[in-house]
């Protein structure tokens, strides 16, 4: 098979809780999106995420319940899965960095970063409680924001104006444990020297198109405060142990979890590599030039893919840096940013057991924060799958197939001669499809599920304008055109929403008789195939579908 490949890279939700609309949104409805069409358009897609095990929003839950990390990591686990499942995000693998390959892959990079002379051990001074007698990791302490004043920013990162912090930036810290005030205590621990790539991180930075100017403005404003060395290690038990030969900073120590998580993307492509018995066959995603990678993310994880993990890729060498980092802002829910720690937005589990998959999907596509922060309420989800979902498409679908089982004994009528308008509907269709698959290369999936819909109400246009309802009993032949014209848009169209509405997608072309698999393009449904049972795409929603 030809096209080209195209990494799509996801980020790695913390198995720490249930994750919320917020998380679909920001990544892994875009990524399933773009994934889809790549697929379609003859593309070699290697769509790669897992749960992100460790780190300390995993072992603060563990605490919290009073149960071991594994524990928790194993119950979120198993929910994301079942969330994938139910809402067809069509992963080439879905992981976990709790793997053997993940440890040795991590380990691979660390000890090869080393021997390049970028991974050094230094002493510092960290964050102490005296009355829990241990070291605080970045999210055990809390305090003041240096830059905004919100006054529940973490040590890793303020919720409020996105920036990532050191725990030393807080203004008046203190122990999520105890509630002490940290004291300072000198540790040992190694250190990733990001100040190395600093000109040639810039330059990179500077040189990249395409990209959304809020992603490019953070990265190289990032960048141009100066990189700073960075500690990758942690006092912990819960986590990546170092390569056994590394013992000089003393025990206890284990890899910390931005370093090793990002590295995910890479050792998720050796698994999937391992697991078809292609061991290797994962190179052509990584170390060919002309392979594409994309990481669709949320706001927050800017700095860490946009600088950090090229910095790391850098000084590994020989592997592709991301060709875009298509990241999301963020979904807001009252004008609140969703948090699973924080119990803003309810859970995708939540809405998966009262919505159709597609219509989820359809109310967040046509939502996503790809420019600015989005609010979306339950009555905004419930309005456009009402008004635009189920208003112009299902009952479009719904129509064309009623009236040709009702005048054309359930199969697709054999055109007469195409009129202006008939033929200038499929042209619009083509470049409908055209113009939408522009779009989504360029990641921007809100324009193209938008241009979609457009060519659905150019059909709906189109039938207002030819009225074969009216002209059934009058003109059959005439009739039989429009129908059968419709009935090719409406092919069409399985295909253009398909990426959006995978399932209800795949429901239209079993009513239309065709057969998987696909290519982006017009699918000619043959005058005389049997249409199958028809039954509506979508279910209308109640008002209150979405209240206790
Ligand atoms: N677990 C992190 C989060 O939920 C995201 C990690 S993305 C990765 O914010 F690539 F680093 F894994
Ligand atoms: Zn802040």
């Amino acid at each position: 098979m030809s096209g080209k490949h195209i990494l799509v890279a996801v980020a790695w939700p913390y198995a720490s809780g249930s994750r919320h609309l917020g998380h679909l949104a920001g990544a892994y409805l875009p990524a399933d999106i773009f994934a889809r069409y790549h697929r379609l358009a003859g593309n070699r897609v290697l769509m790669v995420s897992g749960s992100d095990v460790h780190g300390t929003p995993i072992t603060v839950r563990a605490d919290q319940e009073g149960v071991e990390p594994q524990v928790i990591v194993d119950r979120y686990h198993n929910e994301f899965l079942r969330n994938w499942e139910e809402l067809g995000i069509s992963w080439d693998l879905y992981t976990s960095t709790g793997t053997d390959n993940h440890r040795e892959v991590t380990w691979d990079v660390f000890r090869t970063l080393h021997e390049h002379g970028y991974i050094v051990p230094k002493t510092t001074q960290q964050f102490y409680d005296p009355e829990a007698e241990r070291f605080l990791p970045d999210r055990y302490v809390e305090g003041t924001c240096p830059h905004c004043g919100y006054e529940s920013a973490r040590g890793d990162q303020c919720d409020h104006c996105g920036r990532q912090l050191d725990p030393e930036d807080l203004v008046d810290p203190r122990s999520r444990i105890t509630g002490a005030t940290p004291v300072m205590r000198p540790t040992e621990h190694y250190f990733l020297r990001l100040s190395a790539f600093e000109d040639r991180l810039l330059d990179w930075l500077q040189s990249r198109t395409g990209w959304r100017r809020h992603v490019l403005n953070m990265a190289i404003g990032f960048t141009r405060e100066g990189l700073q060395d960075r500690a990758i290690t942690r006092d912990l038990t819960w986590g990546i142990p170092l390569p056994p030969e590394f013992t000089e900073i003393g025990e206890g120590k284990r890899i910390y979890v931005w370093f090793e998580a990002v590295i995910g993307y890479l050792s998720a492509s050796k698994e999937w590599a391992q697991r078809r018995g292609e061991p290797d066959a994962w190179q052509a995603w990584w170390t060919d030039p002309d392979a594409e990678s994309y990481y669709f993310i949320g706001k927050d994880n800017i700095v860490f893919h946009a600088v950090i993990w090229p910095c790391q890729l850098m000084g590994y060498g020989g592997l592709n840096l991301p060709t875009d980092v298509p990241a999301n802002q963020y979904v807001t829910f009252k004008g609140e940013k969703g948090s699973a720690s924080r119990g803003v937005g309810r859970s995708i589990s939540w809405y998966t057991e009262r919505l159709q998959p597609d219509a989820l999907r359809y109310a967040l596509a046509a939502n996503l924060p790809e420019q600015n922060d989005t609010d979306l309420s339950d009555g905004d989800i419930v309005r456009r799958v009402n008004e635009e979902l189920v208003a112009t498409w299902g009952n479009l679908v719904n129509r064309v197939l009623s009236m040709t089982a009702k005048n054309f004994d359930g199969a697709v009528p054999e055109p007469g001669e195409l009129t202006d308008v008939d033929r200038s509907l499929l042209e619009r269709v083509d470049r409908g499809l055209e113009d939408e698959a522009r779009m989504i290369e360029k990641v921007e999936l809100r324009a193209g599920l938008r241009t979609a819909m457009e060519v659905a109400q150019a059909v709906n246009a189109y039938l207002n304008a030819t009225e074969p309802w009216k002209t059934a009993k009058s003109d059959r032949a005439r009739t039989g055109t429009v129908l059968w014209t419709a009935i090719q848009s409406l092919a069409a169209l399985s295909v253009g929403f398909e990426p959006y509405l995978p399932f209800s997608s795949a429901r239209l072309r079993g009513m239309l008789g065709l057969d998987e698999p696909l290519r982006w393009g017009r699918l000619d449904v043959a005058p005389g195939t049997r249409l199958g049972s028809i039954e509506p795409l979508f279910g209308k929603l109640d008002e209150d579908v979405l209240t206790d």
